[in-house]
C-alpha cells in the first residue's frame, strides 16, 4: 500500500484543502506532523464549509482515524474549540476517530504573549506571525522547557514543568516590559483542559505502525509551504518547523521509508502572506487583479495576500529539497482572462545569471527575476475535467511548467470543487 505526504511547495495556501480532501476520501490515517493552529484549510463537503486549522482533514470523514503527530506544537484551548465547532456542525469525534501523540509539546497562552509582543517591538525586524505563539512553542520545545501532553496526567509532574517554563519566561518577559506569568491561573486552565487532551492522548508512533502493518494507507498531511521551512525556507522570514516532506517521519514517528509518494501543491502563480523576500511579486495592477481573481485573503488572520508570477526557480528549489514525486497544480482558472502570462525562469544577481535561490537573506532580497512570457488563453479552463477541455496555450503553459521545475504534474485543479480536477495518476495507486 502507497502511503502519501502532502505538503505545499511555496509559501503556504497553495490550496491543500481540497487536495487533502479528495485524498483523504482514499485514505484510512490522516495525519498532522508539523505546525499548529496558523494553518487554514477549508473543506467544502456536499455544499458544508468547515475551516480547520489544527486538527487533520480526516476528522470531517467518518470512519477515518485523524492524528496530531508529535511535531505538531498544540493550544490546549483551540484544540478543544475546533472539536466543539465541528461538532455543532454534526462531525462526529470521539477518541477512536482522534488521537493525539503524547509528546506533543503545548503552546501555551504566553507564547502566544510572546509572539505578539517581538512583533509589536520596533527594535527587531517584523516576521509577520500569525500571533499564534508557534516560534516561541517550537523554541520551548528545543530549549527542553515544554509542557507536553503527557505531563498534564500527573499534577505533581505539570507543576515541575510550568516552573521550569517560568524560570525562562517571566526573565524574557521583564525584558519585554510584560507582567511576570500568573502561575496559579496557568495551571488552574491546564488541569481544567487536562482531562478533555488525555482522552484523545495516544502513544502515535505505536497506533500507526500497527496501522502500517495492517496494510492502512497513510496520508501525511503538511501545513504552510516549503519556502516557509525554518532550514531551507526564506529565513528569518519563516515559520518555526520544517514544512518539507522529510518532517513527515520525524513529526509522527515514523521511519523515512513511510512515505512513498510526495504530492507538492503548487499554485499556478505565487502568493505569500507576511515580510520577506518574493522575486517575482507583482506590485501593480496584475498583483492587484491575481489577488482580486483568487480571492487571495489568509484563511486565519484574513490579511491580503501579495501575489506574483509562478516562480519556477523556487519551485523547482522546493521539489527537490521535499522530494516531490508530482506535483498538485491548482487554481490554474485564475489565470483566465489574463491577456499574457509570465513564469520566473531564472534570477539575475551582480551581472550574473542564477537558477536557484540563494540563501543569504540579502541576495534573496536583490535577486532579479529573469521572465518567459506566455500568451494568454480564450475562453475558460474553470471547470475543465479533462485536458481536452483546456485552451492549447493552458496546456503550453503546464507543460512549460512540468520541463523548468522538473516535475509532473499528478493533478491538475480547476475550481474548488473537488471534482473539477484531472486526475493524471493516482498518487496512493504507486
Ligand atoms: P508563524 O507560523 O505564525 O510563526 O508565522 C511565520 C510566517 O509563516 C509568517 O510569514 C506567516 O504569515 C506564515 N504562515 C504561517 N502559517 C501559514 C499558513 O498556513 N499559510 C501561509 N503562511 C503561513
Amino acid at each position: 500500500m502507497a502511503n502519501v505526504c502532502v505538503v505545499g511547495a511555496q509559501w503556504g495556501d497553495e490550496g491543500k484543502g481540497k487536495i487533502v480532501d479528495w485524498l483523504s476520501e482514499r485514505a484510512d490515517v490522516i495525519a498532522r506532523f508539523q505546525g499548529g493552529h496558523n494553518a487554514g484549510h477549508t473543506l467544502v463537503i456536499d455544499g458544508k464549509v468547515f475551516k480547520l486549522s489544527l486538527l487533520p482533514s480526516g476528522i470531517v470523514r467518518p470512519g477515518k482515524l485523524s492524528v496530531i503527530g508529535n511535531g505538531v506544537v498544540l493550544d490546549p484551548w483551540a484544540f478543544i474549540k475546533e472539536i466543539e465547532v465541528l461538532r455543532g456542525q454534526g462531525v462526529d469525534i470521539s477518541p477512536e476517530s482522534l488521537m493525539l501523540a503524547e509528546n506533543t509539546p503545548l503552546i501555551l497562552p504566553l507564547h502566544g504573549e510572546l509572539d505578539r509582543a517581538r512583533e509589536e517591538s520596533t527594535s527587531v525586524a517584523k516576521i509577520g506571525t500569525t500571533g499564534r505563539g508557534i516560534g516561541p512553542a517550537y523554541e520551548d520545545k528545543v530549549g527542553r522547557r515544554s509542557v507536553r501532553v503527557a505531563d498534564l496526567a500527573d499534577p505533581a509532574t505539570l507543576e515541575l514543568r510550568i516552573d521550569r517554563l517560568l524560570t525562562h519566561h517571566d526573565a524574557l518577559r521583564r525584558g519585554l516590559g510584560l507582567e511576570p506569568v500568573d502561575r496559579d491561573a496557568l495551571l488552574k486552565g491546564l488541569s481544567e483542559v487536562a482531562p478533555k487532551l488525555l482522552e484523545y492522548a495516544a502513544p502515535v508512533w505505536r497506533v500507526l505502525a500497527a496501522r502500517r502493518a495492517a496494510g492502512a494507507r497513510i496520508l501525511f498531511e503538511g501545513a504552510q509551504g516549503a519556502l516557509l521551512d525554518v532550514d531551507f525556507g526564506t529565513y528569518p522570514f519563516v515559520t518555526s518547523s520544517n514544512t518539507t516532506a522529510g518532517m513527515a517521519a520525524t513529526g509522527t514517528g515514523m521511519g523515512p521509508d513511510s512515505v512513498d509518494f510526495t504530492l507538492g501543491i503548487v499554485k499556478a502563480y505565487t502568493t505569500r502572506v507576511g515580510e520577506g523576500p518574493f522575486p517575482a511579486e507583482l506590485q501593480d495592477e496584475t498583483g492587484q487583479r491575481l489577488g482580486e481573481r483568487g480571492h487571495e485573503f489568509g484563511t486565519v488572520t484574513g490579511r491580503k495576500r501579495r501575489c506574483g508570477w509562478f516562480d519556477a526557480v523556487l519551485v523547482r528549489q522546493t521539489c527537490q529539497i521535499s522530494g516531490v514525486s508530482g506535483i498538485a497544480l491548482t487554481k490554474l482558472d485564475v489565470l483566465d482572462t489574463f491577456e499574457e502570462l509570465k513564469i520566473c525562469v531564472g534570477y539575475r544577481i551582480d551581472g550574473r545569471e542564477i537558477d536557484y535561490l540563494p540563501t543569504a537573506s540579502e541576495e534573496q532580497a536583490r535577486v532579479e527575476p529573469i521572465y518567459e512570457t506566455f500568451e494568454g488563453w480564450p475562453g475558460t479552463t474553470a471547470g475543465a475535467r479533462s485536458w481536452s477541455d483546456l485552451p492549447a496555450q493552458a496546456i503550453k503553459y503546464v507543460r512549460r511548467i512540468e520541463e523548468l521545475i522538473d516535475c509532473p504534474v499528478t493533478l491538475l485543479s480547476t475550481s474548488p470543487e473537488r471534482d473539477d480536477t484531472i486526475l493524471v495518476r493516482d498518487p496512493f495507486a504507486d
